[in-house]
């Protein structure tokens, strides 16, 4: 029987997002990839920011498809840069509104400017491209109802996982699977810093090293707390479950209370310390988390090294499916970025599919934990959920209490990844 999708209006700007509905959930923002030249050279792509991403973008497509980019914006058109390009322009919106423009590819970053070029975009019909997972992993739900609406579609491969093709397999290979489990290690800044402390440096040290050859940002929050990884479970979430599903719901915890004792507890163990993201289901529930967990060492998520990525897909028909590879930097996400703009101009008939549903039901991620106490006793606990964790970091709740008898001072709790059974 046919089902009727409730399909929000084209929000007014100013709209805030809270009022907009979050029911629709696009896989339009997956397609099989492009094969004819002919259908790209015919149609203009506008580029929104041309910095480490951006540059990688233009000079792919300018190698690749000479003719097809018709605008770039960029902040300073002023600035020395390795993309040769005559004509750059510092209004952004001047490009989204160029009429020769059909695919606007945003790589700017952020929740401002760039929401509202990507809303405008959208707003006139136009193909989206974006590696922006922290509006991806906010506001993507809506917006892609907003594409469906104006008969555009939003694409963001790029936005997890950069070169790791895993938004395009949840919505084309696996698009009929019953997902029980997605997730892995998502961030490869802190995969980076939890390997140094591996081979021993301090954490300061690691996160410096990791600024200098440029995993980290100059203000790494985003990353040592896990927000970046929670972004991108949220987006995964929504494609594997087929159902909207937003960052601020998820239990997190970063990697920044995380000693060098601690990671040397768990390599004593054969244990790997990671921060892991996981989605999965538990009867009713979806429980999903970000946290520092110990891995055994022939784990897939203990596999990642330096800045790279691992992703888990467990399904019902397809089993055990492991993607892993480069998770960030320039190229590799300009790569992923490149396939949606191409399979933007081949796909621009193809209609957007929505699926109805509620909010993904979230409750946080439960494991056992690994306590290491001042006397260097090390206890583990029962499975306890991650919220229950983050409460007992401050006031050491009975669980705590009850397995610190005469051991003195808890130095750190860090949950034991267990798959499920
Ligand atoms: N870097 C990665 O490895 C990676 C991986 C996955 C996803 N992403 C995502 O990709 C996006 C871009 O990241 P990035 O690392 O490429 O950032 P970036 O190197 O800082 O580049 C940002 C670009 O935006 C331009 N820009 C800033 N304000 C502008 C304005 N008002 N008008 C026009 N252009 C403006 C900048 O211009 P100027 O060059 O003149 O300053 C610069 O070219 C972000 O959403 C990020 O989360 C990045």
């Amino acid at each position: 029987m046919a089902r009727a999708f409730f399909i929000p209006p084209i929000p007014h700007m100013e709209v805030p997002v809270q009022t907009l509905p979050r029911v629709l959930c696009s896989s339009e923002a997956i397609s099989s990839p492009a094969t004819s030249l002919t259908t790209a050279r015919a149609n203009g792509v506008g580029l929104l920011g041309c910095g480490t991403v951006g540059s990688g973008v233009a000079r792919r497509l300018l190698a690749s498809h000479p003719g097809l980019i018709r605008g770039i914006a960029v902040r300073d058109p002023h600035k020395p840069r390795d993309v040769r390009w005559d004509d750059f322009s510092s209004d952004a919106f001047d490009v989204v509104d160029d009429p020769s423009v059909r695919v606007v590819v945003e790589c700017i970053g952020g929740l401002g400017l760039a929401r509202e070029l990507i809303l405008r975009a959208i707003a006139r019909g136009k193909d989206v491209v974006t590696a922006n997972k922290d509006l991806i992993a906010t506001e993507g739900p809506w917006l892609a109802a907003f594409a469906a609406r104006t008969g555009a579609s939003l694409r963001y491969e790029a936005a997890v996982g950069g070169a790791i093709p895993i938004v395009r397999a949840l919505g084309g290979s696996l698009a009929g699977e019953d997902v029980f489990e997605i997730g892995g290690v998502l961030n490869g800044t802190t995969n980076f810093v939890l390997d140094a402390m591996d081979g021993g440096a301090e954490y300061a040290d690691a996160l410096a090293e990791a600024q200098r050859l440029g995993f980290a940002e100059q203000d790494p929050r985003s990353d040592v707390d896990g927000h970046d990884a929670a972004h991108k479970l949220a987006i995964l979430a929504g494609l594997a479950f087929r159902r909207p599903s937003v960052s601020p719901a998820l239990a997190r915890r970063g990697i920044g209370g995380i000693s060098r004792d601690d990671v040397r507890a768990g390599a004593e163990r054969g244990l790997r310390l990671k921060l892991v993201a996981v989605a999965r289901k538990a009867g009713d529930v979806i429980e999903a988390g970000v946290t520092p967990a110990f891995v055994p060492e022939d784990h897939p998520f203990a596999r990642p090294r330096g800045a790279e990525n691992v992703v888990r897909v467990v399904g019902r028909g397809c089993g055990t499916l492991v993607f892993s590879g480069a998770g960030a930097g320039g190229d590799a996400t300009a790569s992923s970025v490149v396939a949606d703009v191409l399979a933007a101009l081949e796909a621009r008939e193809r209609g957007v599919q929505a699926h109805e549903g509620e909010d993904l039901v979230s409750a946080p991620l439960r494991a056992p934990v690994l306590v290491r106490f001042a006397s260097g006793s090390v206890v583990t606990s029962d499975a306890m959920p991650l919220d229950a964790l983050e409460a007992a970091a401050g006031g050491f709740g009975h669980v705590i209490q009850s397995l610190s008898k005469g051991r003195g001072e808890v130095q750190s709790m860090i949950p034991v990844w267990r798959d499920a059974a």
